[in-house]
């Protein structure tokens, strides 16, 4: 597997000027030191253009927040994963829990959109996550295999998927998942993926945590066992903070 890999979403947060600065700095930064971590940044929809424009020919990856499951059509408002590709896209993030929680989208809408971005030559880094009532019921585990099995396309190839473990409770709340409950998840997902894919082929998937991540908590939870990299909401706002996650 290569390095841990850091994904920045942004989320509805930003403008043209908000975004060129940011990415100067992070850009200052990987040209100045050097990095083991790959970095991604999900720019809103609107604020592709402007980050892609800054991005060609660097190291920093950029992803789209979304996609929908068709190639085009009347679908308005939405973007397709095509289109996320030929603009200069790598990744998507489908399945957050916003979007399941904002716009009603379920297992089988998530796999549909990470099919999509399969297809359209996008790594889909899809989102799964309990919520606080679920864990606080002991349904955490259940909750996840459900996810894992019914968000994952049929035909999806190890090398070309992320998955991003976010309890709901976490994110956006200051609240993190303790580095037991963590590598409790991470391991159990391992091993559904281990007897999905095959042990060779599932090692090759890095498995993000997700859920208030910031440089004072990165060490501890990057350090535990199939935590393959973050997802970051709050602190991939600031320079500093969203470098600092995975500069180490
Ligand atoms: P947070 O968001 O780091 O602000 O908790 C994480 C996410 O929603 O991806």
């Amino acid at each position: 597997m290569a390095g841990k890999l850091i994904a920045g979403n942004w989320k509805m947060n930003g403008s043209v000027s908000f975004a060129t600065e940011l990415v100067e700095g992070l850009l200052g930064k990987i040209n100045e030191d050097s990095v083991s971590a790959d970095f991604v940044v999900c720019p809103p929809a609107a604020l592709l253009g402007t980050v892609l424009s800054l991005t060609k020919g660097t190291d920093l990856a950029v992803g789209g927040q979304d996609c929908h499951a068709n190639v085009s059509g009347a679908h308005t408002g939405d973007t397709s994963a095509e289109l996320l590709k030929d603009i200069g896209c790598g990744y998507v993030i489908t399945g957050h829990s916003e979007r399941r929680t904002d716009h009603g989208e379920t297992n089988a809408d998530v796999n549909a959109k990470s099919a999509a971005a399969i297809k359209a030559g996008l790594t889909p880094i899809i989102c799964i996550g309990e919520t606080e009532e679920e864990r606080v019921s002991g349904d955490t585990l259940s909750v996840i295999k459900a996810q894992v099995t019914e968000s994952l396309p049929g035909d999806c190839d190890p090398n070309n998927i992320v998955l991003a473990y976010e309890p709901v409770w976490a994110i956006g709340t200051g609240k993190t998942a303790t580095p037991a409950d963590v590598a409790d998840v991470h391991n159990f997902i391992r091993g559904l993926l281990n007897d999905r894919f095959g042990e060779d082929a599932a090692k090759k998937i890095r498995i993000l945590y997700g859920g208030s991540v910031k440089p004072a908590n990165a060490a501890e939870l990057l350090a535990v066992s199939n935590v393959d990299g973050a997802l970051v909401g709050g602190a991939s706002l600031k320079v500093e903070d969203f470098w600092a996650i995975g500069a180490r």
